[in-house]
């Protein structure tokens, strides 16, 4: 795959509710344990907003943090990303209410993106490509996700899993040194009734959807996609980008589950000492795990300039996507 870059990641922001959701807290709703779920998912809390908190109130709070510490002047921003699955409404898309809430000028684009937990490294990839063929100068992509508000918390198979938070980064022109070395991308829209949350065609597949408006999985199915498809996706990157798992310093997984993490790493030559995540006390929050795990990296000053990074989403759809990027 012919891959060009002019951009890189500039400066980045990130935000949790405050309400913690722990396992010990879950024993209480459901029948599982906190021994159970840290076993098989390595996930031990998880963040839910506030009864009246939604994504573009998240993104607002990702993009203030990212302005604060990084001084960006958003009036300099041509271009608003926002990957979600849990926007506030059908429309205005919710880089539309952020672009309104923030006073973003009216010469700033706005434009949503649906691609699951791949969503955050597809609109990196939509970011690059804008900047590299020379229509924009800065883009801003934000990932944010309320997946509290369609989770079943009668159902243990999904419950443990999910919670909420955001991530953002400016994306900017570098003709000298641009920061992205390679992409990659595909789907199985043919497996996708294997995680969905029904919409306005009602039921994907009636015989299937016990719930109407909250996610179902077939957590198998989608263990096994993820296990099938990404070790192999991933080295395809890596030979497009003609590096080696040795020139890579951290691996950026979708923090679903720790199992399938390290199974993926095993597979790909990556240690669990070289992977970032942020699923240990933020969950699956879908499209924010990539961004929000490197935020709170760059907040422990684990990332340093010069730095190779993999990121790999996988997720609903069935989607994959992948980066190779410099810090
Ligand atoms: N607590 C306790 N027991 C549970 C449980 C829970 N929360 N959820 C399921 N179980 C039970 C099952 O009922 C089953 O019991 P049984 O053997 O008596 O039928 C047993 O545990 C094993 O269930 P299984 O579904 O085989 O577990 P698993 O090891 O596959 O783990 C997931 C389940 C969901 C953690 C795992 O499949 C997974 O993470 N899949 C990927 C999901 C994912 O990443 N989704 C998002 C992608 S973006």
């Amino acid at each position: 795959m012919n891959f060009i870059s002019r951009a890189r990641i500039s400066a980045i922001g990130s935000y949790v509710p405050e309400r913690i959701l722990s396992n010990k807290d879950l024993e209480k709703m459901v029948d599982t344990s906190d021994e159970w779920i840290v076993q098989r998912t390595g996930i031990r809390e998880r963040r839910i907003a506030g009864e009246e908190e939604y994504v573009s109130d998240m993104a607002v709070k990702a993009v203030e943090d990212l302005v604060s510490r990084f001084s960006v002047d958003i009036n300099e921003i041509d271009l608003i990303i926002v990957a979600t699955i849990t926007p506030d409404y059908i429309t205005p898309s919710v880089s539309s209410v952020v672009h309104g809430r923030m006073n973003f000028p009216e010469t700033t684009g706005v434009l949503d993106l649906n691609a699951a937990c791949s969503g955050f490294v597809y609109a990196l990839q939509v970011a690059n490509s804008m900047i590299t063929t020379g229509q924009n100068n800065k883009v801003l992509v934000i990932s944010s996700e309320v997946l509290s508000k369609i989770t079943d918390y009668t159902d243990r198979n999904t419950c443990i899993l999910f919670g909420d938070g955001a991530g953002a980064v400016l994306v900017e022109r570098d003709n000298e040194n641009p920061g992205f070395f390679a992409a990659y991308y595909g789907s199985q829209g043919k497996s996708g009734n294997k995680l969905y949350c029904t919409g306005l065609a009602g039921k994907i597949e009636k015989e299937e959807a016990e719930k109407v408006n909250y996610l179902y999985q077939d957590g198998r199915a989608v263990y096994t996609f993820v296990i099938r498809t990404v070790p192999a996706s991933v080295k395809a990157m890596m030979e497009n980008s003609g590096m080696t798992t040795d020139e890579i310093d951290w691996f950026v997984p979708h923090s679903a589950n720790l199992r399938m993490i390290h199974s993926i790493g095993e597979k790909i030559g990556f240690t669990p000492e070289k992977t970032l995540t942020s699923l240990e006390y933020f969950g699956n929050t879908s499209s924010v795990t990539i961004p929000l795990a490197l935020s709170e990296a760059e907040k422990a000053g684990k990332l340093k300039k010069g730095q190779k990074i993999l990121l790999y989403g996988f997720g609903g759809g069935l989607t994959h996507s992948g980066l190779i990027l410099e810090w």
